[in-house]
């Protein structure tokens, strides 16, 4: 008879174990008990990176990486950037379920009316230099917002929570865009209610000033699928730090902070800015042949190929490169895209790419959009964070909904030395 158990033989001892199996997992905590004799501490499982470990169960997004499938609370993700407001996502992704009418226009108000910065943020962000990157001063001001809200602390406090849930989702984008105004030594152009979330994005950034901000549909829709397609990608590196810092019970903005830190990195959401910089490095079609050398040697990294999850096609790369031919019927033909195209079809064919399954991911096409549309290279990990927002928070609280919760603090094998003698410094 079949029985939901692994049994496990220890040949040091001979004994058997059998443990319990609960979604083709097995809990670390049940090796603990197998021990050669008593007072050992007990097996743990060795796992760096996270490989092959579950740290949590989740509800909000399912990544099904062997058949690029990605879905946001049960609904794929196509079918919501086809036809949702980057908000109406917000709300699915925060509260479960898509809002009704009168549900989304009191969310959508609740949220614009809190997107504009209080005046000690604009301050602070002139005091940054010019030139400093925007994902440094992104993390900085999110942490730099945290403190002017003491009661953000009170995390147990499910009102307050959610008090600043929203306050994040709103001033998420105004972080972003105003640095930009800063770094581009423009004055600061305030929320205006009346427009979408990618439209008051769009304002924040490139409204000239007299009169009212028209953002063009074109892009402002995509804008808005650019946002729901970043909005949530469950356990990633950002995502884990948020649950990590959060674990201790700091504040959310300190939280988001460090989810945004992490996904700075070039491997992680800095990689649509490396990609950008990669396909200005290589110029021209023609050069690509040597640069395709350079990869497959082990040298450099096709950037925007690969995904710890997905084996498969990224379906937000899908999305993202239709949504470029969209743009640039706007704007003009982004002249990187032919070397995007290029390298695309020769990874997809070469056995180099193929037995390693790397596929687009989210970051291949982003970068291409965001330049035609006049955003600064050093901004687009900025773009990733805003809606990120999102889902960050989303993970946040049901982290801290989750009574199986604890700090989070790993283990080590530790293989160092013991018990070393000190040497006074003249005798070392
Ligand atoms: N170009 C060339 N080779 C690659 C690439 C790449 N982009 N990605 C992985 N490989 C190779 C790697 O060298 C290794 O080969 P081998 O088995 O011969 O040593 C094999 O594929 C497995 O790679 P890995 O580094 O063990 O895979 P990982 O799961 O640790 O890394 C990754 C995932 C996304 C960090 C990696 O694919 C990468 O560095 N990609 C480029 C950066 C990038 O585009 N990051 C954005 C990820 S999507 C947005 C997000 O969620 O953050």
């Amino acid at each position: 008879m079949s029985k939901d158990t692994l049994s496990i033989r220890d040949n040091r001892t001979e004994k058997e174990y059998e443990i319990p199996i609960w979604e083709d997992t097995i809990r670390a905590m049940d090796l603990r008990q197998i021990k050669v004799k008593d007072g050992d501490f007990g097996m743990m499982s060795y796992d760096p990176a996270f490989l092959n470990t579950a740290n949590t169960k989740s509800t909000v997004t399912l990544v099904d990486g062997g058949n690029g499938i990605l879905q946001y609370r049960g609904y794929p993700i196509a079918d919501l950037a086809e036809n949702a407001s980057f908000l109406e996502v917000a709300y699915l992704i925060l509260f479960g379920e898509l809002p009704k009418a009168g549900e989304l226009a009191k969310w959508e108000a609740e949220i614009k009316t809190q997107m504009a910065l209080p005046e000690a943020l604009p301050n602070i962000m002139k005091a940054f230099p010019k030139d400093a990157h925007p994902m440094g001063a992104f993390v900085s001001n999110t942490a730099a917002l945290g403190t002017l809200y003491p009661d953000a602390r009170e995390v147990l406090d499910e009102e307050l929570r959610w008090k600043h849930i929203k306050n994040l989702v709103a001033k998420s984008a105004s972080l972003g865009a105003y640095f930009y105004r800063h770094s581009q030594g423009l004055g600061f152009v305030d929320p205006d209610e009346k427009l979408s979330y990618a439209g008051n994005f769009l304002r924040m950034m490139f409204h000239e000033g007299g009169g009212d901000y028209t953002p063009d549909p074109a892009v402002e829709r995509a804008i808005n699928i650019l946002f729901i397609l970043h909005a949530d990608h469950e356990q990633n590196c950002g995502t884990t730090t948020m649950r990590t810092i959060g674990s201790s019970q700091a504040d959310p903005y300190s939280a988001a902070a460090g989810a945004a830190a992490a996904l700075y990195g070039p491997l992680h959401g800095g990689a649509n800015e490396a990609v950008l910089r990669m396909l200005a490095e290589i110029e021209d079609v023609s050069n690509i042949p040597a640069f395709m050398d350079s990869v497959r040697s082990g040298d450099k990294r096709l950037m925007g190929f690969g995904h710890r999850v997905y084996k498969n096609y990224d379906p937000r790369a899908k999305i993202i490169k239709k949504v470029a031919e969209d743009v640039f019927k706007v704007t003009g033909r982004n002249p990187l895209l032919d070397i995007a195209l290029e390298l695309e079809q020769i990874a997809l064919s070469e056995d180099y790419f193929i037995e390693r399954k790397l596929y687009p991911n989210v970051d291949f096409y982003s970068g291409i959009i965001y330049q035609a549309l006049g955003i600064p290279v050093s901004m687009f990990t900025v773009m990733f964070a805003i809606p990120r927002m999102v889902g960050w928070l989303a993970q946040w609280t049901e982290m801290l909904g989750d009574n199986e919760q604890k700090i989070a603090r790993p283990r080590q094998v530790f293989l160092g030395p013991v018990d070393k003698k000190f040497v006074p410094i003249e005798e070392r």
